[in-house]
């Protein structure tokens, strides 16, 4: 037998109401916020995630799904949003409409991670943008966005961390005195720490190794190597949150795990979401634009992944509106029943009333547990002795009752009683 490939999973029906819930939310938060819908591609080109995540990064270095294909291009499946979206920017001209451009999507990205709980090879990201501005109220109007879709869903009990880690003016400078420090402590952290002051030292302050964390808690902190305007506007993001008295933790050590951020870095976490603790992050990420050839355009965004979600509501038992099944269903014996049935579900969906048809020989008994399984409202039964007399018999299932109509008006009938009020009297 097959199963689905290792760190993926099947939505079965019974979970769809989840995300269809975590979809409406976002919709609803997409148009309070201004945000459109945009697609890219599920594959791009892989120079454009390497040059745009950047080289040194886990998810370049590790965890693409890259391959050749017939033509001898090399693409790769998206292993997040943000560098397809800002392609697509620049591709488009999207600099001469009024900015900043506000746009959110959703869909599947692939990375190829160790699996487990809350961790997937391919799981689905909620990604929200905002490009060609660099006002620090727009970091705040992103973050708002990320606080008020996941206060909707009822989530409680969540942690915002908040960070800069400057700009290419500064930062260089930080980085310097970050591997110096490490330089001094090299025998004292782990082989990947090591590797990491070599390829990507940012990414020291993010390990989670025991015998490094003594190290990290006395490395020096980037706060005091911001330059004046990074300083300016990690202090403007903080002023607005503490005026919408937005709780959140200043954390030196967030810097993410990707390159293209600048300024402000942010991450939600949660608790029992698996091992690792991130439902959503983001930041700013002023070069990117120019780090995949276009011209310098300053850009926010966040992304939180779905799967995340969905363990977090479970968790926290949130309640989901369940799928409506339909309100009839109709139960036959024998063919020429069964004919009259096929007829008259079409009738009823046709006119947009939902419908069921009892499907091969089954007792009359047995579809009449079909339909109470289904929660149907009315079982309308036609056998022999119906056809006969050209009637059906309904049955309310709520109470029970039983009334004999003629098929020449059970349609009419029924469709007045199930379908909403105002579309009978419109
Ligand atoms: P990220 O932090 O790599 O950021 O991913 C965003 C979110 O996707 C995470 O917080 C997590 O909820 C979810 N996620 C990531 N990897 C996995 C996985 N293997 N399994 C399940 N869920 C996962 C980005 O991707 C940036 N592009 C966000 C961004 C947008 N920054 C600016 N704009």
């Amino acid at each position: 037998m097959y199963q689905a490939p290792r760190g993926t999973q099947d939505v079965l029906p019974e979970d769809q109401p989840y995300l269809a819930t975590i979809e409406a939310a976002i919709r609803r938060m997409a148009g309070l916020y201004g945000y459109r819908r945009m697609d890219t591609p599920i594959f791009e080109a892989t120079s454009l995630f390497v040059r745009g995540v950047g080289e040194g990064t886990d998810i370049v270095d590790k965890e693409m799904y890259t391959f050749e294909d017939k033509g001898g291009d090399s693409l790769t499946l998206r292993p997040e949003y943000t560098a397809g979206i800002m392609r697509a920017y620049l591709e488009h001209g999207m600099h001469t409409r009024p900015q900043p451009v506000k746009v959110y999507t959703i869909g599947p990205i692939f990375r190829y991670e160790r699996p487990q709980a809350g961790r997937f090879r391919q799981h689905t990201q909620v990604d929200v943008e905002a490009i060609g501005e660099s006002d620090p109220a727009l970091d705040v109007e992103i973050m708002s966005f990320a606080a008020q879709l996941y206060s909707e869903l009822g989530f409680t009990g969540l942690s915002f961390q908040v960070n800069s880690i400057g700009c290419p003016v500064c930062r260089p400078g930080y980085v310097h005195s970050l591997v110096q420090y490490y330089q001094q402590h090299r025998e004292a952290v782990c082989p990947d720490c090591r590797r990491r002051l070599a390829r990507n030292p940012l990414r020291l302050l993010d390990c989670k190794e025991e015998r490094c964390q003594p190290v990290i808690e006395a490395a020096p902190r980037v706060e005091h190597d911001l330059c004046p305007e990074c300083s300016r506007h990690f202090a403007l993001v903080l002023n607005y949150l503490d005026r919408l008295g937005r709780p959140y933790v200043l954390n030196h050590r967030l810097v993410r795990g990707l390159d293209y951020y600048t300024r402000t870095v942010f991450e939600v976490w949660a608790q029992g979401i698996g091992a690792q603790n991130a439902l959503g992050g983001g930041g700013r990420y002023d070069g990117l634009a120019q780090a995949i050839g276009g011209p310098h355009t300053p850009a926010v965004g966040f992304a939180s992944g779905i799967e995340r979600a969905v363990l977090l509501m479970r968790e926290q038992e949130l309640a989901v509106a369940a799928t409506p099944e339909p309100p009839l269903l109709v139960a036959t014996q024998g063919d020429e029943a069964k004919a009259a049935g096929v007829s008259l579900v079409n009738a009823w969906r046709g006119r947009g009333v939902g419908a069921g048809l009892s499907f091969g020989e089954r007792s009359l008994r047995a579809q009449l547990r079909q339909a109470n399984r289904a929660g149907s409202r009315y079982v309308v039964i036609i056998g022999p002795e119906e056809m006969a007399a050209g009637v059906a018999a309904v049955r309310d299932m709520a109470s029970g009752e039983q009334e004999t109509l003629p098929l020449a008006v059970v349609v009419e009938a029924l469709s007045a009683r199930v379908q909403p009020t105002q579309e009978r009297d419109g």
